[in-house]
C-alpha cells in the first residue's frame, strides 16, 4: 500500500493536492503530527486532521510524534483518524496508549524510531494492526533513508511470521523513493510512506513511478 505524507504537500492548495493522491492510486493518507517536543519540529494537529477527513474517501493514517500521546489520541479518533500510531519513545505505558486507540474502534500502531530496540516491536505486536519502523530520525520530511532499516524489517517480518502474527502489518516511514520501494518492499514492508518521493514534481507521475517499480 502507499501512502503519501502530507507533510510534503502544498498546504495552500491542500484539497487539490489530496485529490492528486486519489486520482493517482494512494491507498491511504499519511498525516504527521509533530509537538516540537518529541520532535524538534511542530506540524498540524486534530483541527487540519478533521479538515483533511472530510475531503478524502481515502483512510487518514496519523503519525503522532509527540510527547504523551495519550493526551491527543481521543482528538484525532474524534478527527475521523483510521490509523493512529504512538511512539514507543514517547510513552510510558505503551499497552495503555494502544488499548486506548483500539477502544475507538481504530488501527493501533507502535512505531519505532530507527535505533530502538525491536524488542518493543516484539513485545507489543500481538495488541498491534501496524508497526511502523522509521528510516530516518523523525521531525522532517526530505532526509536520506537509513539502511538499518533492512536488518530490522527481515526480522521483525520473521518474528510476526514465527508468532502467527502475519496480519500485523509492517509499516516504512522516511526517504522511502521509487528508487528503493521495490528493496524495501520485497525486505517485507506493506505500507510505504513517501512524502517527498511523491509531492516533489508530479504527483501522479510519482505515484504511478513507485507502483511500476513495485511490480
Ligand atoms: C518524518 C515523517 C515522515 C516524512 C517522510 O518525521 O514521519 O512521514 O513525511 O518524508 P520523506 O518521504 O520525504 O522522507
Ligand atoms: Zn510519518
Amino acid at each position: 500500500m502507499l501512502a503519501p505524507s502530507l507533510l510534503s504537500a502544498d498546504f495552500a492548495n491542500l484539497a487539490d493536492e489530496i485529490k492528486a493522491c486519489e486520482n493517482g492510486g494512494a491507498d491511504i493518507l499519511h498525516f504527521d503530527v509533530m509537538d516540537g517536543h518529541f520532535v524538534p519540529n511542530i506540524t498540524i494537529g486534530p483541527f487540519v486532521a478533521k479538515t483533511v477527513k472530510q475531503n478524502t474517501i481515502l483512510p487518514l493514517d496519523c503519525h503522532l510524534m509527540v510527547e504523551n500521546p495519550d493526551r491527543f489520541i481521543p482528538d484525532f479518533a474524534e478527527a475521523g483518524a483510521d490509523y493512529i500510531s504512538i511512539h514507543s519513545e514517547a510513552t510510558h505505558h505503551l499497552h495503555r496508549s494502544l488499548m486506548l486507540i483500539k477502544s475507538f474502534g481504530k488501527k493501533a500502531g507502535v512505531a519505532l524510531n530507527p535505533l530502538t530496540p525491536l524488542e518493543f516491536a516484539f513485545e507489543a505486536a500481538e495488541y498491534c494492526d501496524f508497526i511502523l519502523l522509521m528510516s530516518v530520525n523523525p521531525g522532517f520530511g526530505g532526509q536520506t533513508f537509513i539502511n538499518s532499516f533492512f536488518r530490522r524489517v527481515g526480522a521483525l517480518k520473521e518474528f510476526l511470521i514465527l508468532n502467527g502474527l502475519e496480519h500485523v502489518l509492517i509499516e516504512i516511514d522516511g526517504g522511502v523513493k521509487k528508487e528503493n520501494a521495490r528493496e524495501i518492499a520485497e525486505a517485507g514492508a506493506d505500507i510505504l510512506v513517501s512524502g517527498s518521493g511523491v509531492f516533489n514534481g508530479n504527483i501522479a507521475d510519482n505515484l504511478k513511478s513507485i507502483r511500476v517499480a513495485l511490480k
